[in-house]
């Protein structure tokens, strides 16, 4: 049994999956919007309260058994890079990332939690080389994290990036794809080559900056932005496209950044075009993103199923319909620890 916990800056999701003969099985699983900001703002215990008792009531709403959660750090607030070393074996990687790691992350060491993921061993390059993720987190970050979790009264078992538990749950094990995860806050772009993440990259326009958007092109309340947003998205035929004109801007600004991670990955990591883009988190549930994003970037785009490697019981799914996209995140963060 595991759960996945992802604490988002405006939704929270839970996941339960059991591990059946090395299948998993969705056990459990609950969503719920919040009004507490991010943790990583949290300044005095109350705040910490506030949203350890949503996530309380979510996991008892959502009937999870287990207390032992795993969680993602926000992927804009982590710091991500792939690495080349000379093919030097496991422990000679683990001891180079120990004693080089300054060399390649931007905070002090002592103040941050690195972690390291090997990618992959190339014989086939001159000079050989291993591919090495590293990962570096502000230890004040996971601090800040943590007690959220404990002020729900449950058990931190991990701590990983959005992107990485996103890419197990998304991603395919023998091609090259992009995962986007577009929150309420921000918009994450990964790359993932064989089930592995290549790239990653993050940018602080998301379903809010799209609702602000329709609020201030139309002149109209926030709220009802929002429900427009919801209910046209970038649909050219309702209400006369305007909800689709009034994003379009900075829509295109996303997914120009899309375009420039791609022509980054092939320029600086040799890497090649991927495939396909998967799309997950609640903005991808906008009408017509996937087509809209199709015209723009010229390469197929689909809503990612988070349950594709996660057997579903015919019941659950009518009742996860619709907010599939939500939950891919934790999905993850659950398949790692079983
Ligand atoms: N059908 C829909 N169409 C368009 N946007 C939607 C739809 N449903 C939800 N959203 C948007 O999805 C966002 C919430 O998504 P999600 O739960 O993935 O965010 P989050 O994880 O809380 O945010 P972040 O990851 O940025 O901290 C909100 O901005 C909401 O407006
Ligand atoms: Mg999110």
């Amino acid at each position: 049994m595991s759960v996945g916990l992802d604490i988002g800056s405006k939704t929270i999701k839970i996941v339960e999956l059991v591990s059946e003969k090395g299948r998993f099985r969705l056990r459990a699983s609950g969503v719920v919007s919040h009004k507490g900001a991010r943790p990583e703002q949290f300044k005095d215990d109350k705040e910490f309260a506030f949203l350890g008792d949503v996530v309380k009531k979510l996991y008892k709403e959502a009937k999870i058994s287990s207390r032992e959660v795993g969680i993602a750090l926000p992927e804009a607030l982590v710091f991500t890079r792939s690495v080349k070393f000379p093919t030097l074996t496991d422990e000679e990687i683990a001891s180079a990332v120990r004693w080089e790691a300054e060399q390649y992350i931007p905070i002090p060491v002592e103040d941050a939690i690195v972690q390291h993921q090997i990618i992959e061993r190339r014989e086939d390059t001159t000079p050989p080389h291993v591919s090495v993720l590293l990962v570096a987190a502000p230890k004040a970050l996971v601090e800040k994290y943590a007690k959220v979790v404990d002020a729900a009264g449950l058990s931190l078992v991990s701590v990983e990036t959005e992107l990485i538990a996103l890419v197990r749950s998304l991603a395919l094990d023998d091609a090259t794809v992009m995962i986007v995860d577009f929150g309420a806050g921000s918009t994450d772009i990964a790359i993932a080559r064989n089930g592995q993440l290549a790239f990653s990259r993050s940018i602080p326009t998301a379903g809010e900056a799209f609702t602000r958007a329709v609020s201030q092109t139309l002149g109209i309340e926030v709220s009802q932005a929002e429900e427009y947003k919801k209910t046209y998205g970038l649909s050219q035929s309702q209400l006369e496209g305007k909800v689709k004109k009034a994003l379009d801007p900075i829509f295109r600004l996303v997914s120009d950044e899309m375009k420039k991670a791609i022509h980054f990955y092939q320029t600086e990591e040799k890497g090649e075009v991927p495939k396909s883009v998967i799309l997950s988190g609640g903005s991808a549930g906008m009408p017509e993103v996937a087509s809209a994003l199709t015209k723009l970037l010229g390469m197929e785009v689909v809503v990612g199923n988070p349950f594709s490697k996660v057997e579903v019981d015919p019941e659950a799914v009518k009742s996860l319909a619709g907010y599939a996209p939500f939950y891919s995140i934790a999905v993850g963060l659950a398949m790692r620890q079983t």
